[in-house]
């Protein structure tokens, strides 16, 4: 796991790896050494014997938001850092390895069981972060005039069938964690909830279907839109999918393996909350809530296996919708999926105690729900009850949109 973080960052010169492109984007080489951090502060430091950081300064430039934890660098600046570099980056990252090493080598067994949990989040965590680092670093690119391009090559183009629909019973239906194996906070308690029959869209909303809704002045029509999204609209001059260019009338998508033109029979990506719901709402159609997706997706046959375009095809893009099953495709991978849910606790959810209970529940205000995983998810992420979370107003995730309808 901490050698594909690696693998995932050696196309990215050390200039690559130190520009923060925005706010919301951090620096690859600050993705590698925040991931390093957590081992140190929530495995080693309570454990090591003799422990002390490996450099005071890390301890504060690449905490990113644990208050319980000290005080810490301003997120918005971290492009500003030049030292440590990508190298010392590197050092930092083989030091607390080997510390690590020691230290699980020494544990007897009672030890080891008492720090598994913990281990085990650290190796999601740096999961995540391998996504962001993606996601990011493709921002970093998309402000370069010369296209740099970070991997791969784009897909043949192909025009998936017509979107069919899914019947979907309701009742009284069991959502969140409840299976085997490894699963954040936020994914508990597992817990019923109240659904009338529905409808759910059986692939995600395709660019074609996007510039249709461009023609028809989805972006010049605020009856479509939620207050806030109109806002946006006004304010970012919004017009288009976050990463569309258009040349000489033509529609451009900067994506990692360079800047191509928009593939009609892709689904579109890297669209906010409030536009996936303006297009939701001029389609006359709506977003599924999160719990409608789960059960969606938990009663549908073809889901017991989880596959789909994640990170391990190494497309680092979406790919169009294989041909109709009469089942629900495009499931996993491709583009997280925007629900109409705010990322709010389930009923009974208490985070840990302490600093590790700030890795969630503290963001649980004013973000909505995404489903499904991306093109750059690892695998190991993708499953029914996942919750990652965004605001509303987020464009740099790859996100996309499938349509529910009927029900509430
Ligand atoms: C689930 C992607 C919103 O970016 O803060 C990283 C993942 N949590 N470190 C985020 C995460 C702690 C999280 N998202
Ligand atoms: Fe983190």
């Amino acid at each position: 796991m901490r050698g594909h973080t690696e693998r995932l960052a050696a196309p990215l010169s050390p200039e690559d790896q130190t520009v923060q492109s925005m706010p919301d984007v951090s620096p690859t080489k600050w993705h590698r050494a925040h991931v390093t951090w957590f081992f140190e502060t929530f495995v080693l430091a309570d454990n090591e014997a003799g422990f002390a950081p490996y450099q005071d300064q890390y301890w504060f430039l690449f905490n990113s938001y644990y208050e319980a934890v000290g005080p810490r660098y301003n997120r918005a600046e971290r492009g500003v850092i030049s030292r440590p570099g990508a190298h010392d980056v590197g050092r930092y990252r083989g030091n607390v390895d080997e510390r690590f090493r020691t230290l699980v080598d020494g544990l007897d067994q009672g030890s080891l069981d008492k720090l598994a949990g913990t281990i085990e989040l650290g190796f999601h965590h740096e999961q995540q972060h391998q996504e962001l680092l993606l996601m990011d670093i493709k921002h970093v690119l998309s402000l370069n005039p010369l296209q740099p391009v970070y991997a791969g090559a784009p897909a043949e183009r192909s025009e998936p069938d017509g979107l069919g629909w899914v019947d979907v019973e309701g009742g009284l239906v069991e959502i969140g964690h409840r299976d085997a194996g490894f699963s954040f906070d936020n994914e508990l308690p597992p817990h019923q909830v109240w659904l009338e029959p529905f409808r759910m869209a059986d692939r995600l909303v395709t660019n074609g279907e996007w510039l249709a809704f461009m023609a028809d002045g989805g972006y010049r029509r605020p009856e479509l839109w939620l207050s806030d999204g109109w806002a946006q609209v006004k304010t970012h001059g919004w017009a288009a999918p976050f990463y569309w260019i258009e040349l000489d009338g033509v529609w451009f998508e900067h994506t990692l393996h360079g800047t191509f033109p928009v593939d009609p029979g892709l689904p579109v990506s890297h669209v906010s909350h409030y536009e996936a719901d303006a297009y939701a709402a001029w389609a006359g159609k709506r977003l599924p809530t999160e719990a409608e997706w789960e059960h969606a997706v938990r009663s549908d046959d073809a889901q017991a296996e989880v596959a789909g375009n994640l990170a391990d095809t190494e497309t680092y893009h979406p790919r169009a919708a294989g041909p109709s099953t009469g089942r629900l495709r495009q499931v996993y991978g491709d583009c997280w999926e925007w629900t109409s849910s705010a990322y709010l606790p389930y009923p009974g959810f208490h985070p840990a105690a302490g600093a590790i209970g700030e890795y969630n529940g503290k963001f649980m205000s004013n973000q909505m729900v995404l489903r499904g995983g991306c093109a750059l998810t690892p695998p190991g992420h993708a499953r029914a009850s996942y919750r990652n979370f965004f605001p509303p107003g987020a464009r740099w995730a790859l996100s996309g949109v499938r349509l529910a309808d009927g029900g509430v």
